[in-house]
């Protein structure tokens, strides 16, 4: 069994909406193991990237535990809280959200040189190589806004890289691409968790869902569904379809 690398502890979330509170995550139990290709499906609005951004500390919960590697790092500073985003984890949305006035390789290595201990020499090299890597080595010194979004997504996949971190949390990364454009993401996506980098992806697209090795459903602000899957290979595409379908139908989803 792979070890668990965060779990999430009775967490409830609420948000104050006209004077009520309306209860996002209700006591949700999860764990994350290491390895996973984990993806989160549930009905819009369910609470899923509500969830994602508990876990990986980019919001805080209003009670309950986020345990990563055995640390409670939901009761961490914003200072540490901070320093666990920039080094341990990495981050994909459906929006690229580079900065604009730096080029793609820009984007990549200013990441990098955020983290600590790190020497500009071998952050440069690493972001060329991870751009290679993505496929976007040619546009690498034009602007976000002279590449397409199937390229400036690909950058946004490379700077989540750069820093080695244990995990990345991807919400609806393929939301805003084209066909083509969401192929190569989800391909890229399972060759990086194929080389051992876990993934946390929250998903409304079947055929994202089908990269996963463990799914997890969301309801009323629980997990109320799981599936495991073997690794993902294109040939059993077709047949993992119906059967993340079924499972998803039996969900009521
Ligand atoms: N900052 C906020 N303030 C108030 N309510 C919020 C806030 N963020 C989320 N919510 C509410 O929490 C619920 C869950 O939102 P969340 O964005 O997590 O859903 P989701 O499952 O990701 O949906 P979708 O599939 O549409 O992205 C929704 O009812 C939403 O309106
Ligand atoms: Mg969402």
């Amino acid at each position: 069994m792979a070890d668990v690398l965060i779990k999430g502890k009775d967490i409830c979330k609420s948000f104050a909406n006209n004077g009520r509170q309306n209860h996002v995550l209700n006591m949700l139990n999860i764990e994350i193991y290491e390895g996973d290709f984990t993806v989160i499906m549930g009905r819009s609005g369910s609470g899923k990237s509500t969830l994602l951004y508990a876990l990986s500390g980019m919001d805080r919960i209003t009670s309950g535990e986020v345990i990563y590697k055995e640390e409670v790092i939901s009761r961490y500073n914003e200072t540490k809280m901070a320093a666990i985003r920039a080094n341990d984890f990495g981050f994909v949305f459906q929006q690229a959200h580079l900065v604009s006035n730096l080029t793609l390789f820009e984007n990549v290595a200013v990441t990098g040189y955020l983290s600590k201990d790190r020497k500009y020499k071998e952050v440069n090299d690493e972001a060329d190589k991870l751009l290679e890597m993505m496929n976007v080595n040619e546009a690498k010194d034009r602007l976000p806004s002279q590449v397409s979004g199937g390229e400036a997504q690909r950058c946004a996949i490379a700077r989540a890289l750069i820093n080695h971190p244990q995990i990345i949390f991807a919400d609806e990364p393929t939301g805003a691409l084209n066909k083509s454009n969401t192929t190569d993401v989800l391909n890229l996506m399972t060759d990086i968790n194929e080389r051992g980098q876990s993934i946390l992806m929250v998903t409304h697209d079947l055929k994202a869902a089908i990269r996963a090795t463990r799914l997890l459903y969301l309801e009323d602000g629980r997990v109320i569904g799981e599936m495991k899957l073997n690794r993902y290979s294109s040939e059993d595409a077709k047949s993992r379809e119906a059967q993340v379908n079924a499972w998803l139908t039996s969900l009521n989803w």
